[in-house]
């Protein structure tokens, strides 16, 4: 086929040139502008690491202040927007009202919004992290049918997101710092993990000069399935349904079993090889969350003695399948006490940097083209037409 190479699913396919973040899939590296993965997630609050994703370099206190301040001040949506949530039905997934209304904010910022201008890009970015906690939040007050909680600038970002959450008219919600920890770092390290599938729909849906709201609502759209973001609410349904420590052999023969449509949800990936460095900070979190909480959730004894018995299996050991951030994640939200379908929820709220500064990327590279792949056409050629009389 002469001038391009076929890559399904680009398994070996590079798209970009990135100074975003660095994976060696093999060794279980991952770095955020060189930075470890383990040391941004127990050393830097969330907003640092955002500032590290969009600026290339860890604020300094000042720097920090001010990123801080940007970002609680963006915090609050349209009031026009929040009329369009309610066109929603009430039971709707989560996922579908933030797609829906983060592609609805492109309404709200397009005509002013000159993407050429870096400074106009960079109050995208902010607007987009500012909103996407009370966006998430109002996508379960709405499911819940309690009223909408403004955010409060005076919290933390994790805290204002958990306050916008769990806090209603009538009663304060007062988070534990543990949990504001907690939730903080699965912001973390959800933030980037380089050309994954919704990046690479943002990048793509950008690289035609699209609107940038519009193409996060992509990025959403792309990460709800099961096989990426998806997979955290998939995995904790997969521990209920497992429910006890006895049926774990069960579910690891429906893995391996090649005619069982059933996977390991939280296991694999096309990147690491090895241990996901995420995972590991994800299993210490929950065990801090539970103890801090004094939870004792049976799931976790299910997800610790599942891994240890896969990490064992053959199947799994030749096949190089570990633990992903996403197997562990589901336990400490479910612990705070958020419902399973937020999930995928909260993991776009995290994505949302990573895609802002990949678009960013793209659209300061001069060089940037239309991303168009090309195909392999194996259909018929040079038929005869009939017309529909004829047929
Ligand atoms: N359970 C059982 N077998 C598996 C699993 C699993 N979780 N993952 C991969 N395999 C097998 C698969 O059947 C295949 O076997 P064979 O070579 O005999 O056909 C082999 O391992 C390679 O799998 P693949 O599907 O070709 O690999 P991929 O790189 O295309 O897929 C993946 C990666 C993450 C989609 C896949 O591992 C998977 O479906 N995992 C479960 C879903 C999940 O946890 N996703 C979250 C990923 S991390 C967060 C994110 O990216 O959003």
């Amino acid at each position: 086929h002469g001038y391009f190479t076929f890559d399904p699913g680009f398994l070996s396919t590079a798209s970009c040139e990135s100074t975003i973040t660095f994976i060696n899939g093999s060794q279980g590296i991952l770095q955020h502008r060189g930075y470890a993965i383990d040391d941004l997630a127990k050393n830097a609050s969330y907003l640092e690491v955002c500032y590290l994703l969009l600026y290339g370099e860890l604020p300094n206190k000042a720097q920090y202040a001010e990123f801080s301040r940007i970002v609680s001040e963006h915090t609050m949506l349209n009031e026009q927007l929040t009329r369009c949530l309610q066109g929603f039905r009430r039971d709707a997934h989560p996922m579908a009202i933030m797609c829906g209304m983060v592609g609805t904010m492109s309404a709200f910022y397009h005509d002013s919004l000159d993407i050429a201008n870096e400074r106009h890009r960079e109050i995208a970015a902010y607007r987009l992290i500012s909103k996407m906690p009370t966006i998430a939040a109002m996508c379960f007050k709405y499911n819940v049918g309690q009223p909408f909680m403004y955010p409060r600038n005076d919290l933390s970002y994790a805290e204002n997101f958990l306050h916008m959450m769990f806090a209603t008219p009538c009663a304060e919600y007062t988070p534990n710092p543990v949990v504001a920890k907690a939730m903080d770092r699965i912001f973390t390290l959800h933030a980037d993990h380089e050309q994954n599938a919704s990046t690479s729909t943002v990048r793509l849906a950008g690289s035609s000069g699209a609107n940038p709201f519009a193409c996060i609502a992509a990025g959403i759209a792309s990460l709800w399935g099961p096989a990426h973001g998806g997979a955290n609410e998939a995995c904790l349904k997969m521990l209920e349904e497992i429910g006890s420590v006895e049926r774990i052999p069960e579910f690891i023969d429906r893995a391996k079993d090649k005619d069982d449509p059933f996977r390991l949800m939280g296991f694999g990936h096309r990147v690491y090889k090895n241990h996901d460095p995420r995972a590991t900070v994800m299993r210490e979190t929950c065990h801090e969350v539970l103890d801090s909480l004094n939870i004792k959730d049976p799931l976790l004894d299910v997800a610790m003695e599942l891994e240890r018995i896969a990490l064992e299996d053959s199947y799994f050991v030749e096949k190089k399948l570990y633990p992903n951030v996403d197997f562990y994640s589901g336990i400490i939200l479910k612990a705070v006490g958020i419902p399973t379908n937020m999930f995928t929820v909260i993991f776009a709220l995290s994505r949302t940097v990573g895609w802002i500064a990949h678009w960013n990327e793209m659209m300061s590279d001069e060089g940037q083209k239309i991303g168009r792949p090309r195909q392999l056409y194996v259909g018929e050629i040079d038929k005869s037409f009939n017309g529909i009389e004829d047929r």
